[in-house]
């Protein structure tokens, strides 16, 4: 396995581009099950999450095939319905084949996804949805076993204990497309790759309306056509450069990053002395001098601020001019990086789904380990205003969500390096 060095004391400063959304392609990659006609997916990061949603493709019987960030698959039917135990326990996000194999084939096995370090991974939102659409499933030996004579349209409303639900929606909305009928999802997901993978169902003659907001709805046709679609920016890898800029005291301009889909980061960057502004196709990201004043953070679907940048805020929280209360309500477990930022020197107790950093003046370089994609990112984070050199262990972590990160990093003036452990 790999360790990753991050030299402290740097100031980040130049232009990063922004690689496209993990958390948009994945579903769009098994939006391509609906159709037997050729796809083409561009502006795909080189991730080992993509890699896994190629490989399940190919697995079912669809050639796929990744070559500088453009994925093609081949025309043609699927050979197998099984999603196997091996690919799917790696990545969560393999339960989006599951919508798409149920509306084309009208059956489809899976395996029962894991959880993970950020707490338990339910799915009882993604089997309301599609048992609304008449689909029979149950579970057997692992697996979810699913079948359906013809889908048909449906009202489902799926808002559950912690709001709507990313993946359960784009499931429902899969299977919903080539249903009988209309459907209607009420308190659907509104992120923006749930828009993207509308955008690209509507372009291979998908009849959506209201993709993006809380209601969406579908009328089912008889089928789709291939279609080539090109994935939105990564909010979540400019976000975390984004708070790099903050907490190293530096300047980047992110290229390609759409602000609106950082509303909510960027006005709480602006409560910590960030400075955003909107340029040439991108942001730009500058501080005041010296202050850098704390500020509370509550996660919450989107638009709220984004659980996927609660610990890269907690890594800023720990340097901050005082006390950041940080209030986890997607995954409120999701703080597996308390303990690893405390190694270095930060302050952070947790109380429930509340974390309360104290901020420090220094954290010091210490071998921390990875355990989940964005907890890593947030020991980099920390790791560039440490002092001293820290060690983080388990980089494949930040492989499944960070394309070319050392690249990036050194190119805004990071001293980073990756050695075998
Ligand atoms: C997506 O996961 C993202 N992953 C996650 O990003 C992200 O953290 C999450 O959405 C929330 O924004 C991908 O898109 C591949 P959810 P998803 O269903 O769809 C509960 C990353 O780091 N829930 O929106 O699986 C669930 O437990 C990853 O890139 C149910 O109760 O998340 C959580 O508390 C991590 N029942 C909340 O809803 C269900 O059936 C939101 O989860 C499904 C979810």
């Amino acid at each position: 396995m790999d360790k990753l060095l991050v030299e402290g004391g740097r100031v980040l400063s130049g232009t990063v581009s922004i690689s496209g959304a993990k958390n948009a392609c994945l579903p769009i990659l098994a939006a391509t099950l609906l159709t037997e006609e050729e796809c083409t997916v561009n502006n795909v990061p080189d991730l080992k999450d993509v890699a896994t949603m190629v490989e399940i493709l190919s697995s079912l019987g669809r050639d796929a095939e990744k070559v500088d960030g453009v994925v093609k698959v081949a025309s043609g039917s699927i050979s197998d319905i099984t999603a196997s135990y091996d690919l799917v326990s790696t990545m969560r996000a393999s339960i989006t084949v599951l919508g798409p194999l149920l509306a084309k084939y009208g059956e489809a096995k899976v395996s029962f996804p894991g959880g993970c370090v950020i707490g338990p991974r339910p799915i009882d939102l993604h089997l309301k949805g599609l048992r609304a659409l008449g689909a029979e499933i149950r579970i057997e030996k692992g697996y979810i076993v699913a079948s359906a004579r013809k889908l048909k349209g449906t009202r489902v409303y799926l808002g559950g204990h912690f709001g709507s639900s990313v993946l359960a929606t784009a499931n429902t909305l899969m299977a919903a497309v080539l249903a009988e009928g209309e459907t209607l999802i009420e308190n659907a997901a509104c992120e923006p790759e749930v828009k993207d993978l509308a955008d690209f169902l509507i372009s291979m003659g998908a009849d959506i309306s209201g993709e993006g907001t809380p209601t969406i709805n579908v009328r089912g046709v008889n089928e789709l056509k291939g279609a080539t679609h090109s994935v939105i920016a990564d909010r979540i890898e400019a976000g975390t450069y984004m708070i790099g800029a903050v907490i190293t005291g530096g300047n980047i301009f992110l290229e390609g990053a759409v602000p609106e889909h950082n509303v909510a980061l960027i006005d709480k960057l602006g409560e910590c002395g960030g400075m955003v502004s909107e340029r040439d196709g991108g942001l730009e990201v500058t501080v005041h001098r010296g202050r850098r004043p704390a500020t509370d953070v509550t996660t919450l679907t989107y638009p709220g601020f984004p659980t996927d940048l609660q610990a890269q805020m907690m890594s800023l929280g720990a340097v901050s001019e005082g006390i950041s209360v940080i209030t986890e309500k997607i995954y409120p477990e999701r703080f597996i990086h308390i303990s690893e930022l405390n190694r270095m020197g930060a302050d952070i107790i947790l109380e429930g789904p509340t974390a309360i950093v104290k901020g420090v003046k220094k954290l010091s370089g210490a071998r921390v380990m990875a355990s989940d994609l964005r907890a890593s990112a947030a020991l980099v984070l920390a790791g560039l205003v440490a002092d001293g050199c820290t060690e983080i262990s388990r980089v494949y972590h930040l492989d499944r969500g960070y394309e070319n990160l050392e690249q990036k990093l050194s190119a805004v003036g990071a001293k980073v390096w990756r050695e075998k452990e």
